[in-house]
């Protein structure tokens, strides 16, 4: 997978220099490539942004740098993904989607963002980190990178599957506990010591649907629930109304 960012502060981007990124770099399971589109500007102070007509506060990007910047990448069958309050809502389904991509350009905003007519001619998706505003897009297509890189074909390895992970199954993932059984008097519940794998799925099936019925009600909507879940779900709803 090749990823272009398009950013004004490149230097920012260190952060996907660590860890599982890094490596699936050096495996060149993903390359990763960083472009200033102010290189682009044709103003001769390297202006890249301007005031909105009709008035108003903030400045925006203005579309020469952006346009000349992408009309200078190689053609390819690409997203071009711009980060964006105003976008859909990323998550664990669009990491999924973009897993399967060859090509990501991510166009990362600063101040009040984009001139209409680069989302109206470049872009493909718009999309946001969530329901807040930040000083710029770096931080959620890095936020995004990461979510997708993870998912490619053997960037995790063997011992860190993310078939359970939260959202992959449509609900949040259950507790997990390690070594030591009893850490100062903080015990490991007794099922997960039991060796009856059969108990444990069920337990941690429950405590799946038990945290995702107490923190995020809006998921089980959407969630593949057999009759046993849904059962389950009413017994203990009905036990949190007494
Ligand atoms: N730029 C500013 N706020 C953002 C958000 N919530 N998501 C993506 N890009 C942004």
């Amino acid at each position: 997978m090749n990823i272009t960012v398009l950013t004004l502060f490149p230097e920012m981007f260190t952060a996907l220099n660590h860890s599982i990124v890094a490596r699936a770099q050096e495996e060149k399971r993903i390359e990763l490539n960083y472009v200033n589109f102010r290189d682009y500007s044709t103003n001769r102070h390297g202006r890249v942004d301007d005031s909105p007509y009709g008035g108003g506060a903030g400045m925006l990007l203005t579309p020469q740098p952006v346009f000349d910047a992408i009309a200078a990448l190689p053609e390819a069958n690409r997203r071009i993904i711009a980060l964006t309050p105003t976008g859909r809502r990323f998550d664990q389904r669009l990491a999924e989607e973009w897993s399967t991509e060859t090509e990501l350009v991510f166009l990362c905003g600063h101040y009040e963002g984009f001139d209409q007519r680069i989302h109206d001619e470049l872009v493909t998706d718009e999309v946001s980190l969530g329901d807040f505003v930040l000083t710029g897009g770096e931080l959620a297509a890095m936020t995004m990178i990461d979510a997708t890189v993870r998912l490619l074909p053997d960037v995790l390895g063997k011992a860190a599957s993310h078939e359970d992970d939260s959202f992959s199954t449509g609900l949040l993932e259950y507790p997990h506990y390690t070594r030591p059984a009893d850490f100062r008097g903080l015990v490991v519940p007794d099922v997960l010591l039991s060796g009856n794998h059969a108990r444990i799925e069920t337990w941690r099936r429950e405590q799946a649907l038990k945290r995702t019925l107490e923190r995020r009600p809006d998921l089980l909507e959407q969630a593949d629930l057999s009759e046993t879940d849904r059962r389950y779900l009413q017994s203990i709803s009905g036990l949190s109304n007494d």
